[in-house]
């Protein structure tokens, strides 16, 4: 079997046209350099755990309290995935590992922190939140009561902004966190900020999980009362969400994924999560992790070079976010261009953004998944000669042979 080709026999045998998409997807991930900065490439053993046979088996409840039999397995798989994620994110005193994906673990914990129409504060999705975070097209904008805080004029948060909302709101939860941000969050200013009105923080780290676990970057494990993530962005797992949280609030966030907002946990999920969260506690992750936060700053720092505007003039994680105000082109128009030279990016709006989000004057990038083949600085150089020639409007046919050449010399995991 081929780099490109992770479709096994008997699914060719059965189903050809499922098995001929599945293949199609393997040879487009394989022939393609992702810079999306919410994917990244799990392990193999993380893909084998997702497609076994415990995809057949309810376990709602959690161990040892399940309303089915048989849940022995699912027991122990799911004990194992939250001791792990324990040991990952130590000082977090309980784990919820059954969130099917980070939006359900949001809208969970804020039920259970500030129920139906309680209050709540968020970044906007246009400053670099997420939708799940009170965006009024979200149910968390319709469910509870949401305001939110934006980012100054330089792309940051600013945090007297966040405290005057906070105090004009008097939300129950306050949320630090964001999709596109690239620049660290002083999660002891925001838990002093939400202590001010008693109100509890939930700090959402989908993006940034992995360089916490690893602790390559300041984590708000311990100092937040409740973490949220997705377990697939630079955490490096199958598609999935976790929470993490004090034992102070642990009952209700539990009742509040299982019965609240869903029904039998994906055992088969946890089980990747598990072999995802074992392979995190290696040493090789921390490197990893390193090579990811050097990868994005050298990205910048060559885009820089080249004449292009970063959002803050930098990063301190894994995401680039390149405002392209000063050119010609929209982001929509780059990331068309990108994907004929092989490259897959996305558009997204920057603070204060002209043009609609379909559109946006920004392109956000991100390491992991390139790290993840094993790319350094002379091949993230590479790339940002492509980007920069992309925004010029070179033809993207040119840079083909080249994004090829990486995609043969560094293949999938
Ligand atoms: C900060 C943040 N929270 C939540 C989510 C939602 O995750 P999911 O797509 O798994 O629902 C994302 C996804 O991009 C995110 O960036």
């Amino acid at each position: 079997m081929s780099h490109a080709d992770s479709t096994p026999t008997s699914l060719r045998q059965r189903d050809p046209d499922v098995a001929a998409w599945l293949q199609r997807e393997d040879r487009r991930q394989a022939s393609t350099l992702t810079l999306i900065a919410s994917e990244n490439h799990c392990s193999a053993a993380v893909r084998e755990a997702c497609s076994s046979r415990i995809t057949d088996k309810y376990a709602e409840g959690y161990p040892s309290r399940r309303y089915y039999g048989g849940c022995e397995v699912a027991d122990g798989l799911e004990d194992l995935a939250r001791q792990r994620a324990l040991r990952l994110f130590a000082g977090a005193e309980e784990a919820n590992v059954q969130p099917h994906c980070g939006t359900t673990a949001n809208l969970a914990a804020l039920l259970a922190l500030a129920g139906p129409n309680g209050r709540i504060v968020g970044m906007a999705l246009k400053a670099g939140g997420h939708l799940s975070h009170g965006h009024d097209k979200s149910h968390t904008g319709m469910v509870f009561q949401a305001r939110q805080y934006g980012v100054d004029a330089q792309g940051r948060i600013d945090l007297d902004e966040v405290r005057k909302v906070v105090l004009e709101h008097q939300p129950k939860v306050l949320i630090a966190g964001g999709s596109s941000y690239s620049r660290t969050i002083d999660y002891p200013a925001f838990a002093a900020i939400a202590k001010e009105v008693g109100a509890l923080l939930l700090a959402d780290i989908a993006h940034p999980a992995g360089l916490m676990a690893a602790g390559v970057v300041p984590s708000p494990v311990g100092i937040a009362d409740v973490v949220t993530m997705t377990t697939h962005k630079t955490l490096r797992g199958p598609r999935g969400g976790m929470i993490l949280c004090t034992k102070a609030v642990a009952k209700a966030i539990h009742s509040s994924v299982f019965p609240g907002a869903q029904g039998g946990p994906l055992v088969q999920q946890i089980a990747g999560k598990a072999v995802a969260f074992g392979e995190a506690l290696q040493p090789e992750f921390r490197a990893y992790q390193q090579r990811v936060l050097d990868n994005a700053r050298h990205l910048a720092a060559c885009l820089q070079e080249r004449g292009l505007d970063i959002v803050t003039g930098g990063t301190d994680n894994h995401i680039v976010l390149v405002d392209l105000r000063r050119t010609d082109v929209t982001g929509a128009e780059v990331e068309e261009r990108a994907l004929a030279a092989g490259l897959a990016v996305n558009k997204n709006a920057i603070p204060g953004d002209p043009r609609p989000p379909m559109v946006t004057s920004g392109l956000r990038l991100g390491t992991p998944a390139v790290t993840t083949r094993g790319f350094g600085k002379e091949q993230i150089a590479t790339v940002a000669d492509v980007i920069a020639g992309l925004v010029q409007r070179q033809d993207p046919d040119r840079f083909r042979p080249v994004v090829q050449g990486l995609c043969e010399a560094f293949p999938l995991p």
